[in-house]
């Protein structure tokens, strides 16, 4: 394995995005040959940085011999890197901004503060208080001594978001501006309306004001393992493209697979917006040779890194009602309060997971380490891969053993049309072969500080507050009803 530290040492201006080609290159006539025609010194490059150095072969200066770049426990980073978060308001975008803030690198975000207005909507709050934009940005200010620039803008209003790109100038957008429910998204044709539109139209403006404003830069768009479902005939889920020695058979035909997109199969209209998603991105790359990496993420949960740790004025939200709350962070809190905990069916379905502090090291890795121009690169974000059952069964083990509760765990009807039982192998190398990354987190570990967060009387007052969003009612099949309990009181 490569050293965590050192893993993008030897990458090049060619993969840098504070250089600018130069000449008229046709990227795509030029194909996958690009790479060894900039290395024979047919492509030139100037830095924006460093224009006294004037243009020069991208291949000829390493990160580690660049002085833009310093070493960081994360890799060689672009130093006082412009990073854009559009989505900064949300669970992840926060933490994100606090820990690239805290790294040194200049960072602008955006929010239309969508989330918030939905989560009131159903009747819930963030159950960690949470101040406001302006509030988080200050304290940040006071406590980290770092600055946030932020602006409250709607991704889908391209004037607005195209006017601040140019500004700003990014080297690396992070995308995570998106509506990220799958029941919200099945309740109704309105809110699945929402959502495809909120999410398909947002990426598709990003797409286009990197391609006028900002084309060097790179991104990191959000995907999601949801985007695969999981295939009853037990096919690994490879990293987003098909590995070089896949093959597809039929009668006595034989063809390669290696390079192509792998199948989709999402599972709710949330996830098929994820998928298009997916699409908008690779044919961008494809069209304007732009550079961006695809995260097909597990369910994240959790709530700290040592940036959300320095004080509750900088705390992240955290929901757990049936809509915007996620798996994991659900069980805790409706332990918590002394709700069952709730698995839908069989409670065998398998998913990818990963902590928030696990999934903010992975961002910093992979936004050091930006794709060559007009690469579309997939990496599957997934540390723990457990059925919902086993995850209930841990969270009530710990709060029952550890924390003087008496959970109780109980089967209901699923109100999702899903698979309860099925294979489900995922792959998940290229974070740590290609980008250093290892996890420093663990599921019991994670659960017990959320324990303990959560049964403080903030927060604990605020899961009564939003008891009736826990149990869950929305039906895949359309509408709402109180589901029936198939087996209450598992052992665990
Ligand atoms: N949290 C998870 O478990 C998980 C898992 C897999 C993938 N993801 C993906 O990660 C991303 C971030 O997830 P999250 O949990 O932080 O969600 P979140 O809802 O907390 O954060 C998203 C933020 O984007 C904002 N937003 C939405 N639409 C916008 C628009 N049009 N313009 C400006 N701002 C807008 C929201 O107000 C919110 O603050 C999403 O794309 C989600 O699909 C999340």
């Amino acid at each position: 394995m490569t050293d965590p530290a050192q893993h993008n040492a030897g990458k090049t201006c060619w993969n840098c995005p504070a250089v600018e080609f130069k000449g008229h290159v046709d990227f795509r006539a030029c194909g996958q040959a690009a790479f060894s025609r900039a290395a024979e010194g047919q492509l030139v490059v100037e830095c924006k940085r460093r224009e006294e150095i004037g243009y020069f072969d991208p291949m000829s200066i390493t990160y580690d011999a660049c002085p833009e770049y310093e070493a960081t426990e994360f890799g060689y980073l672009l130093r006082g890197m412009r990073v854009m978060i559009l989505g900064m308001d949300g669970y992840l975008g926060w933490p994100l901004a606090l820990k690239l803030a805290k790294l040194g690198c200049q960072v602008f975000g955006i929010d239309n503060m969508l989330r918030r207005e939905l989560v009131a909507e159903r009747g819930a709050q963030s159950v960690l208080p949470i101040g406001s934009m302006q509030e988080r940005i200050e304290s940040a200010r006071e406590l980290l001594g770092v600055e946030i620039d932020f602006r409250p803008i709607d991704l889908c209003d391209r004037e607005e978001f195209f006017a601040y790109v140019e500004e700003v100038k990014p080297e690396a957008f992070v995308q995570y501006a998106e509506i990220p429910s799958a029941p919200y998204s099945m309740a109704s044709v309105e809110t699945a309306t929402k959502t495809i539109y909120n999410n398909n139209i947002g990426t598709l403006n990003l797409m286009f004001a990197m391609r006028d404003y900002a084309p060097e830069a790179s991104m990191i768009k959000l995907g999601t393992m949801g985007e695969y479902g999981s295939p009853l005939t037990g096919r690994p889920l490879f990293e987003g493209l098909f590995p070089g020695d896949a093959v597809l058979q039929h009668g006595d035909d034989e063809w390669s697979l290696g390079g192509e997109l792998v199948p989709r199969d999402p599972v709710s209209f949330y996830h098929v917006s994820k998928v298009q998603g997916t699409f908008t991105m690779y044919e961008s790359c494809k069209y304007w040779w732009l550079r961006g990496i695809d995260v097909m993420q597990g369910v994240v949960y959790g709530l700290h890194t040592p940036e959300l740790m320095t004080d509750p004025s900088l705390n992240t939200r955290f929901d757990i009602d049936e809509w915007w709350g996620t798996v994991i962070n659900r069980f805790v809190a409706q332990a918590v309060v002394g709700a069952p905990l709730t698995i839908f069916g069989s409670g065998n379905q398998i998913r990818g997971y990963i902590t928030v502090a696990d999934a903010m090291q992975c961002m910093i890795r992979l936004l050091a380490s930006p794709p060559e121009p007009g690469q579309y690169e997939v990496v599957n974000q997934v540390t723990d891969v457990l059925s919902v059952r086993e995850l209930a069964q841990t969270v009530a083990r710990i709060g029952r053993d550890e924390f003087d509760l008496t959970p109780t765990i109980q089967r209901i009807e699923n109100p999702r049309v899903e698979a309860e039982e099925h294979p489900y192998e995922v792959i998940h190398e290229k974070l740590e072969k290609d980008f250093g990354f290892s996890s420093q987190s663990n599921v019991e570990d994670e659960i017990r500080y959320m324990f303990k967060r959560l049964m403080e009387p903030s927060s604990r007052e605020l899961i009564e507050a939003s008891r009736d969003t826990l149990f869950p009612k929305t039906l895949w099949s359309g509408g709402e009803k109180t589901l029936e309990v198939v087996e209450a009181d598992l052992d665990y």
